[in-house]
């Protein structure tokens, strides 16, 4: 089998970890990491160790769903306890990180009263040092800057927190990604190598070009069990699909959740990829369906179903770019997502409102992506305007109506969509669900509930149609799909408040005979 020519399983999956923890933004940008191991992930192991039985229950429990409770079985508690042990040992520097940068923002409560800010920067934490630069805004509140490539090079960023758990999908829902990591299990090979590893580039290469075993054996450095483990992951035959490109025209396709592949005979946008290996389920677009080369993959934001490295990393090396919008720079709970996905060993282009990057035989424009953070100074959002094969795709994402006014100004530049698809998450999960590790003063809950993680509802989503003006109109990204489950932990019925949003919209649209869907699995626009 050693030199065979050889293809990976569509079936393949890859779970990145960091220190076990599966990654995202949030726990692989070194500031927003730190702030997360130290007021989150420790907490919870803590937590976990002091009754797993409680964790494993409420882990079961559909009303806690979405928690943040470890679902790990009580007899590997121990496990559990080594995890916590290494964590205080090998990461302390982080730890200590984001301590200071707690007590950095004390100091500059009590010290930055409006005047020079020179005698502050001896009263820093030395942690800091060199990684922060202090300033006031025109509204003379002070805020700690991070310099986030020197932070990227600093012992805060430890990539040998990375690994890799490659397995099969079996089509039972996985752990929730922010509560539970990933421990090790005779069916899963494990990889202690970092995202950036070209050997990884080298193995999904192998869904579309063969290679053998051998040479991936070396390309990832496998000792013999291991290399042995990763043959039953490779096939004689490739599982693509026989129609993944076309000849003529312009096809949209909808993959689940906010992931769209745009292609004309030429090119192949993919947005927020985020993509089922489920080839047997029948039901769904998988990994087999997409083309062999993608020119642009454009994310719209940071949020864990949106950036999704268990996708991205089987896509790299077969993306012309990966397009990013562009953060605040140095805020704290606004990490560089280019930053992050150049040290993962993608190729980005970052992009703010109404920059153009161009494909072969069309263009992308990036346009303004509104509200959905509660209310935080998040920039690095972006929905984006897709001019293909004669058609306006507008891919709205979770962006709202609160001020529809600003889609006027994306008409305005760039007329009228064909298409429009749009999310409608409008009862989102609260400030602290996704934040709490990043807030230096405690939220009281009232204020936290005020502040939710919502897009347009049916409302705003009809007040955006007005002024964006679109022929067709698409809810996506809702997280109904049952493959995103270990992502999305959605609890949606016919009765829930989204569901019933939705309906309301769709009822408007039919009365000004506007084409309009709620999408669910797998469609498909051809032109
Ligand atoms: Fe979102
Ligand atoms: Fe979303």
């Amino acid at each position: 089998m050693a030199d065979e020519q050889l293809f990976l399983r569509s079936k393949v999956i890859v779970e990145p970890l960091v220190d076990r923890f599966f990654a995202w933004p949030h726990t692989i940008a070194p500031v927003q990491a730190a702030m997360n191991l130290a007021f989150l992930q420790v907490p919870m192991l803590e937590s976990y160790l002091q009754s797993p039985a409680v964790h494993v229950a409420a882990s079961n429990n559909p009303e806690l769903r979405g928690g943040y409770f470890i679902n790990i079985a009580e007899s590997r508690a121990d496990e559990v306890r080594d995890l916590l042990a290494t964590i205080r040992r090998d990461r302390a520097d982080m730890l200590r990180f984001a301590d200071a940068v707690v007590s950095g923002q004390e100091i500059l409560r009590a010290s930055a009263t409006g005047f020079d800010l020179t005698p502050v920067y001896p009263k820093l934490p030395a942690e800091l040092g060199g990684l922060v630069e202090l300033a006031y805004d025109t509204d003379n509140q002070a805020q700690l800057r991070f310099m986030e490539p020197l932070v990227y090079r600093s012992n805060v960023y430890a990539e040998a927190r990375q690994s890799v758990q490659l397995s099969f999908e079996t089509g039972i829902e996985r752990p929730f990604i922010l509560s539970t990591p990933r421990l090790p299990s005779p069916d899963v090979l494990e990889l202690d190598i970092p995202f950036r590893h070209p050997g990884l580039e080298e193995l999904f290469k192998t869904r579309v070009r063969s290679t053998t075993l051998s040479h991936l054996r070396e390309a990832l450095g496998l000792d013999d069990a291991q290399a042995a483990q990763l043959s039953t992951m490779l096939s004689d035959r490739p599982s693509l699909a026989p129609d993944r490109h076309i000849q003529s025209g312009g096809r949209v396709r909808y993959f689940g959740h906010a992931c769209l592949v745009l292609q004309t005979p030429e090119a192949a946008i993919v947005t927020d990829p985020f993509i089922s290996a489920d080839s047997t389920a029948g039901d769904r677009y998988t990994l087999d369906d997409l083309p062999d080369y993608i020119d642009l993959v454009l994310i719209t934001h940071g949020h864990q179903d949106h950036i999704v490295l268990e996708t991205l990393l089987q896509l790299r090396g077969r993306v012309g770019a990966v397009v990013v919008p562009r953060s605040s720079r140095g805020n704290l709970c606004d990490p560089s997502m280019a930053l992050m996905l150049r040290h993962q060993g993608f190729p980005v282009v970052e992009v703010d409102d109404f920059d153009e990057v161009p494909f072969p035989g069309g263009k992308v424009t990036a346009t303004p992506f509104l509200g959905e953070h509660c209310d935080l100074d998040i920039r690095a959002k972006s929905t984006y305007w897709a001019e293909v094969a004669g058609k306006n795709v507008f891919i709205g994402a979770d962006s709202s109506g609160i001020d529809p006014t600003l889609y006027r100004y994306i008409k305005n530049h760039l007329g009228t969509a064909d298409l429009a698809f749009l999310g409608m998450e409008c009862d989102g999960a609260p400030l602290t669900w996704l934040y709490q590790a990043l807030l230096t003063i405690p939220i009281p809950k009232k204020m936290s509930d005020s502040r939710k993680l919502s897009g347009s509802n049916a409302e705003q989503a009809a007040a955006i149609m007005t002024e964006l003006g679109a022929k067709e109109a698409y809810i996506y990204a809702m997280g109904e799909e049952d493959w995103l489950g270990h992502v999305m932990a959605t609890t949606y019925n016919e009765d829930t408040y989204q569901i019933k949003q939705i309906e309301e919209f769709l009822t408007w649209c039919a009365d000004r005979n506007i084409k309009a869907g709620h999408l669910f699995k797998k469609q498909e626009w051809r032109w």
